[in-house]
């Protein structure tokens, strides 16, 4: 059985104290359960993946090398989690090879998540919702808007054979539900 999302909440808001950080974790989590709706995929696996991606992230920011090998060690540790969600967080960060379809999506919701946050922060509304998609088409040709997302990384959900625009607005739409919990 997977590990109800309850008990990876608990993970989450133990091991991740910074509210900024939370909310990426559930930002890609919304955009993972919403892709794997898309592609008839186990919502329940991508959502663990997308939610536990980064709890070793304060952990490791000084040993970046050590980034998604302290979630490994410590989900080996719990039930619930199996082989392909490990992959797909270590894949999330290129430490291995994208196989599956989930590591494929994580590595490219990654930055998507944070440079839109971004990108709603920077318009008149600071909401989600009122981002469209020109809005969003300019701020990703900015290269010094939201640096830190890389851009070919994002780009990379050709993998999933999705064109950017529509991953873009998927992505967008997936966190327009969670609104709320983002703030945005
Ligand atoms: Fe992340």
């Amino acid at each position: 059985m997977l590990m109800p999302r309850e008990e990876a909440l608990k993970l989450v808001k133990e091991h991740l104290p910074n509210k900024n950080l939370r909310k990426h974790v559930y930002a890609v989590e919304a955009v993972m359960r919403t892709l794997a709706r898309k592609f008839s995929e186990d919502e329940e696996t991508w959502g663990l993946a997308g939610l536990l991606h980064d709890l070793d992230y304060e952990d490791t920011k000084d040993t970046p090398d050590q980034h998604t090998f302290l979630t490994r060690d410590l989900l080996e540790k719990h039930d619930g989690i199996n082989e392909e969600i490990i992959h797909a967080i270590q894949a999330h960060a290129d430490f291995v090879e994208r196989k599956s379809l989930m590591d494929k999506a994580i590595y490219c919701t990654d930055p998507t998540t944070g440079f839109l946050v971004a990108c709603a922060l920077m318009h008149p509304s600071k909401q989600l919702s009122a981002i469209d998609i020109e809005f969003i088409k300019r701020r990703f040709k900015e290269k010094r808007f939201a640096a830190g997302a890389n851009r070919d990384q994002m780009a990379a959900c050709s993998e999933i054979g999705l064109e950017l625009d529509d991953f873009l607005m998927i992505s967008r739409d997936a966190m327009v539900e969670i609104s709320k919990e983002l703030g945005l």
